[in-house]
C-alpha cells in the first residue's frame, strides 16, 4: 500500500497502559496514556482476526489482583497478570469495526475481554468474546455489569449458591456497587428482608429508595460494627452476602444464625494487600453455628446458562421488577482515576468508562 494512503488510513489509538506493577493501594503513577495508532486492516497473514472499536469498559475490583506483576498461582483465578507496559485489559463492550473471523461481522456489537485502548486487536480465537442480542430497555453499556460478570455473579450467587428462603435476613456489603445493588433486589425477590452497608449516606439513600432495601447503614459512620449489626439485624443474619471480606467479615461472623450461610462473592478490602490478607479469627463460629461458608466465581463452568439468565434479567428489567445503577465517566484519561477511585468507595454503582460513541 502507497505510504501517503497507509497513513490516511491509520486511526488514532488512545491506550491505557500499565507503567509501575502495583503495590498496595494504586495511584495515577501507575498508569499512563500512550497516544498510538492502530492500522485498521486486518488478515496480512491470512490468519482471522477482528478488530474492535472499544465502547463502554468496566472498571472491575478484580483488576487490582491482575496488577501487581504476580500470578498468585494458589488463588487459581485466571486471566492472570498485565505485564509492565502492556495495555490494561479487561470486560469490555466493543463494536466489531473488521472482521475475518467467521464468527464476528463488521458492526455486531459484543461484549467480552478487551483493551483499554480505542480500538483491540484480537487475532486468532477471542479468549473471551460474545455477541450482544438486542433487549428493550437495555443499554449497551450494561454488559460491563448487569449483563456481565458483575450482574451475572450477584444471579448466580443469590438464586444458584444462596438460594436464600423467605423471610430470611439477608446483609449484603459493599450493597451499593454493581454486584451489591443486585444481589439485594434478587434477594428482595425471594421475599427476603434485606439488610446493606456502604460508605457514604448517598450510598445509604439509594439502597433503601432505588434498590428497595428494607434497611441499610453506612459502615464509615460507625464506631461500632458489632452493635451497629445488632441494631440493623436484631434477629441475626441468614445469609451475608460478602463483597468484603476481612474486617468486617470477622465482626459478621459473630452475628450469625445458627445454620445460616456466608455466601463469598468477593473480598474488596484484600485485593490491594493479597500477598498478606487480613486474618480471621472467629471462624470457630462456623464449627458450632454450623455455618456454610461458599465462595464461588463466575467460569466456563457457570457460564452455560449465562443465555437463560439474560433472558429472565432483561425481563425483570422491562417489568420494573428490578433497577440498575451504573457510574459512567467520560474518556480513557479518567480510566485510571475511575479504577483507583472504586478502592475509596467513590464510585455510585457499577463504574463504566465511556470510550466512544456506539455509531
Ligand atoms: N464472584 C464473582 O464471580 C465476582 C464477579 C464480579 C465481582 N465480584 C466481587 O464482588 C465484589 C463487588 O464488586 P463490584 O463490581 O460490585 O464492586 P464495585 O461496584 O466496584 O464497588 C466497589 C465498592 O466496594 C467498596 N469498597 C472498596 N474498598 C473497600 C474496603 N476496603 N472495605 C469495604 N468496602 C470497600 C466501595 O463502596 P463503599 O465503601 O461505599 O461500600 C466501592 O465503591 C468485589 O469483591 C468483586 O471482586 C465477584
Amino acid at each position: 500500500m502507497a505510504e501517503a494512503t497507509m497513513q490516511q488510513a491509520t486511526k488514532r489509538n488512545k491506550q491505557v497502559v500499565l507503567k509501575e506493577y502495583v503495590k498496595g493501594m494504586p495511584t495515577e503513577d501507575n498508569f499512563e496514556l500512550r497516544k498510538s495508532t492502530i492500522l485498521p486492516f486486518i488478515n496480512p497473514d491470512g490468519t482471522k482476526a477482528v478488530l474492535l472499536k472499544n465502547l463502554y469498559l468496566a472498571v472491575d475490583a478484580d483488576l487490582r489482583r491482575q496488577l501487581s506483576g504476580e500470578d498468585y498461582p494458589q488463588i487459581q483465578l485466571k486471566p492472570c497478570a498485565i505485564k509492565r507496559g502492556s495495555v490494561i485489559s479487561g470486560y469490555g463492550v466493543a463494536k466489531v469495526f473488521k472482521s475475518t473471523n467467521p464468527d464476528y461481522n463488521e458492526g455486531d456489537y459484543v461484549w467480552g475481554i478487551t483493551g483499554w485502548e480505542e480500538y483491540t486487536m484480537i487475532k486468532d480465537d477471542p479468549q473471551f468474546l460474545r455477541k450482544i442480542k438486542h433487549y428493550p430497555d437495555v443499554n449497551k453499556s450494561y454488559y460491563t455489569g448487569l449483563f456481565g460478570i458483575g450482574g451475572f455473579a450477584a444471579y448466580v450467587g443469590i438464586s444458584n449458591v444462596a438460594a436464600p428462603k423467605q423471610g430470611e435476613v439477608v446483609y449484603i456489603s459493599a450493597a451499593a456497587g454493581g454486584v451489591g445493588q443486585l444481589a439485594g433486589q434478587f434477594a428482595k425477590l425471594n421475599n427476603c428482608y434485606v439488610v446493606g452497608s456502604a460508605g457514604t449516606d448517598e450510598k445509604v439513600h439509594l439502597l433503601k429508595n432505588k434498590f428497595g432495601f428494607d434497611d441499610a447503614f453506612n459502615y464509615k459512620k460507625e464506631t461500632d460494627l458489632g452493635a451497629a449489626l445488632t441494631r440493623y439485624c436484631p434477629n441475626g443474619i441468614d445469609l451475608y452476602f460478602d463483597n468484603v471480606g476481612g474486617p468486617l467479615l470477622d465482626e459478621v461472623l459473630l452475628h450469625m444464625n445458627p445454620n445460616s450461610k456466608i455466601v463469598v462473592s468477593g473480598m474488596i478490602s484484600q485485593y490491594n494487600h493479597l500477598e498478606k490478607p487480613d486474618g480471621i479469627h472467629n471462624l470457630f463460629h462456623l464449627v458450632t453455628k454450623r455455618i456454610v461458608m461458599e465462595g464461588f466465581h463466575i467460569d466456563n463452568d457457570n457460564l452455560n446458562y449465562y443465555d437463560e439468565f439474560v433472558d429472565k434479567v432483561s425481563e425483570m428489567l422491562y417489568c420494573k421488577n428490578i433497577t440498575y445503577l451504573e457510574d459512567p465517566k467520560d474518556g480513557l484519561e479518567n480510566a485510571a482515576a475511575a479504577l483507583i477511585g472504586i478502592f475509596y468507595g467513590e464510585n455510585i454503582g457499577k463504574q463504566v468508562i465511556v470510550v466512544a460513541d456506539e455509531d
